[in-house]
């Protein structure tokens, strides 16, 4: 197959060729569901999107950044209903209201272009077109879309997804069940993706081409189902009430109809398509490398420039999940630390193609050693010397010192091309290696001038000036490399030192700082965090915001029915330990329980707790079960009576506390 370029975009043969723009860059975030509220993970990637766009916007392209919320589907609608809102209610109160997605990004400083949410009415009217041509040339057909139904769980599973041949959520019995839907040809293309994905830099990092390859396509790609009549939160199929499409194609469009793709909303198609690239998040590469350029190769259109899968932020090794109430409210983190230590945190600490363990304690590291001691203290230092010796502005007369100064001015003047070829390449962390390592040599630099030495002697002046305007200058060209991570801050520096030219071009070009700049003085840009303190303090307010985030607990009807005391005393309620606690393989609800009932012989219960809770976590805990229900048979497994939990919804998700009591309770003791 013959790929041709034109060096902005890849387009197989038969696909029309448009003029690229010259000095245009199309820069996108995946679309985030609005389900729940954002973390720590989805600002990671909307973060480094923006240090992008900030970047190619301070090299002179003209930049567009577009990121927004994807809002249908079924989960959304059973989330909503369950808050007892509105689908469109549920997502515009996240995406809109305070401290939604919106306001997520204006305090991170978040430079978008555009904000596309999937339920605004140009992208559905567009949407509904989109799908209509891909109908019409063929690619999309109406067919059945089979598998198994869980009747009380009103869940489609396929046949891999069954445990036992069982519901693998609820264990009951499914039945064969098929749904009328549209399919999209996705196997009609998986030559040309293959070759795509094989011979072109289509997608990065490397390593996610083997994985596609060998996961996806070399299995056989199957066709897509494309619509749904299960559920009716979605872009209508104009042509064939009922139906619904089924997200991806909403989804991906977006990143064309915010340019005005069959729409009048917006007009900037021609000039911006293709992108330049997407950013997202490994799990939904997939999605981006195979469905979307298939699709695209559909309707005619070119082909994305690059797709760049990053790895996921994890916590304790793990994904963040709001069901495991182990994620991280970015909120919490900006308001204590400054927007810009956490930007520059989360870009300076994880590669991005990689995934990266996030810790607090790494977050305070990050800030004391980079910000407050190197950064923080190059410009405190410098800006302190400069108005001590010479009253905040240099002398005209300045004298060098080549065997002193010559190598912290070859690292100067050549880092801005070091930079970029990092940035490039999208290695961020790389790109502020080059920065701080920089910094440090000139840290360096003032040891081994000692300033401070040659103030004492009057004569040394002209020397003590060039040594300040070498650090002030060194300052000028990593502080403005630092803007696109660190706005403000960078802004700040510059203000500082007294730079009027930070430009681009100014950047690797020592000596442009005036001889005779003036600086002035500020609060500390980074002061040092006390760990333990912040740690306390972080902790204080997460549990804060986990309370405020509390909904008042519905109370639900008290019975009218009375019960007799004895009929009450039959149930026989018992203080139990935990003696082992495992998943139940294949099930991703249930967990089995060891427990001594003080009997000497030990009691089995299974539980659907998984979600709630690690098995470790419960281990030595004293639970309260009821211990006279007849056994019953879960996944197969005998279980031996109930555990007591509260469960209550917050944020319209399900929560569960199971009862604990103290310690000093004996296994076995019974409860009344
Ligand atoms: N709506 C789809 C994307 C459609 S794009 C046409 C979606 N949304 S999402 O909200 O679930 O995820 C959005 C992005 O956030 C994904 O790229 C995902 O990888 C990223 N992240 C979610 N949690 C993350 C981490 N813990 N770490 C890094 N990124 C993570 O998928």
């Amino acid at each position: 197959m013959n790929w041709y370029t034109n060096g902005n975009c890849y387009f197989v043969e038969e696909l029309p060729v448009s003029e690229a723009s010259k000095g245009k860059f199309y820069i996108t975030t995946p679309i985030y569901y609005p389900s729940d509220r954002l973390h720590i993970g989805h600002t990671y990637c909307t973060v480094a999107t923006d240090t992008m766009a900030r970047y190619k916007r301070m090299q002179g392209y003209d930049v567009m950044f577009l990121t927004g919320t994807d809002e249908h589907g079924q989960k959304i609608e059973d989330k909503a209903r369950e808050a007892g809102k509105t689908p469109q209610q549920f997502v515009d109160d996240i995406v809109t209201g305070p401290r939604g997605v919106l306001d997520l990004w204006k305090l991170m400083n978040i430079s978008n272009d555009r904000f596309i949410r999937t339920t605004d009415d140009y992208h559905v009217a567009a949407i509904q077109k989109i799908f209509k041509k891909m109908y019409e040339n063929g690619d999309i057909y109406k067919g059945k879309y089979t598998g198994k139904y869980c009747k009380p769980c009103e869940s489609f599973w396929t046949e891999s997804q069954l445990v036992d041949g069982k519901c693998p959520d609820c264990g009951r019995e499914v039945q064969d069940a098929e749904e009328e839907a549209y399919f999209f040809r996705l196997s009609k293309y998986a030559d040309k993706i293959q070759d795509l994905l094989e011979n072109t830099d289509f997608l990065e990092p490397r390593s996610r081409v083997h994985e596609m390859v060998n996961n996806f396509i070399k299995p056989g790609l199957e066709d897509l189902c494309v619509s749904r009549t299960s559920f009716t939160w979605g872009v209508p199929v104009d042509f064939d009430p009922g139906h619904v499409v089924y997200v991806w194609i909403d989804a991906l469009f977006n990143y064309t109809t915010a340019l005005g793709l069959y729409n009048d909303k917006y007009n900037d198609y021609d000039k911006f398509w293709p992108a330049d690239v997407h950013f997202v998040g490994k799990e939904i590469v997939r999605f981006h490398s195979i469905i979307w350029p298939a699709m695209l190769m559909s309707m005619g259109m070119p082909l994305p420039k690059k797709v760049f899968g990053h790895g996921w932020l994890l916590l304790d090794g793990g994904k963040m999940s709001k069901s495991k109430g182990n994620v991280v409210d970015p909120y919490i983190l900006a308001e204590m630390f400054g927007v810009d230590a956490l930007r520059f945190f989360l870009l300076r600490t994880f590669p991005f193609g990689s995934d990266g363990n996030f810790s607090n304690e790494l977050l305070i590291q990050t800030i004391n050693t980079d910000l407050a001691n190197d950064l923080g203290n190059i410009v405190s230092r410098t800006v302190a010397m400069a108005q001590k010796y010479f009253g905040g502005t240099l002398p005209a007369e300045q004298v060098a010192d080549d065997a002193l100064d010559a190598n912290l001015i070859e690292m100067v003047s050549g880092l801005r091309d070091r930079y970029e070829a990092q940035m490039e390449k999208y290695a961020f962390q790389n790109a502020l290696s080059e920065v701080f390592n920089v910094i440090s040599r000139a840290n360096k630099y003032i040891d081994e001038n000692a300033p401070w030495v040659l103030a004492r002697d009057e004569a040394n002046k002209p020397r003590l000036a060039r040594v300040l305007y070498n650090l002030l200058e060194t300052i000028r060209v990593c502080g403005a490399l630092l803007l696109p991570f660190m706005p403000a801050t960078s802004a700040e520096i510059m203000k500082r030192i007294g730079a009027d030219r930070y430009d681009w071009d100014s950047l690797n070009q020592y000596g442009l700082l005036p001889a005779t700049a003036t600086v002035t003085d500020g609060p500390n840009l980074f002061p040092r965090v006390d760990m333990d303190k912040a740690l306390a303090e972080l902790e204080e307010a997460e549990a804060a915001a986990r309370k405020a985030a509390l909904p008042a607990l519905e109370i639900e009807p008290y019975a009218q029915e009375q019960v007799d005391f004895d009929t009450f005393c039959k149930s026989d309620l018992r203080a139990v330990k935990v003696k082992d606690c495992q998943p139940v393989k294949k099930s991703n609800k249930l967990l089995k329980f060891t427990l001594d009932d003080g009997t000497g012989t030990d009691r089995q219960i299974l539980s659907g707790i998984a979600m709630y809770y690690k098995p470790e976590e419960l281990i030595g805990k004293t639970l309260v079960a009821i211990t006279n229900l007849p056994p019953r048979k879960m996944m197969g497994q005998e279980s031996q009576g109930m555990l007591l939990s509260a469960v209550h919804t917050e944020q319209g998700e399900e929560k569960l506390n199971l009862i604990m009591v103290s310690d000093a309770i004996p296994a076995g003791a019974k409860l009344c």
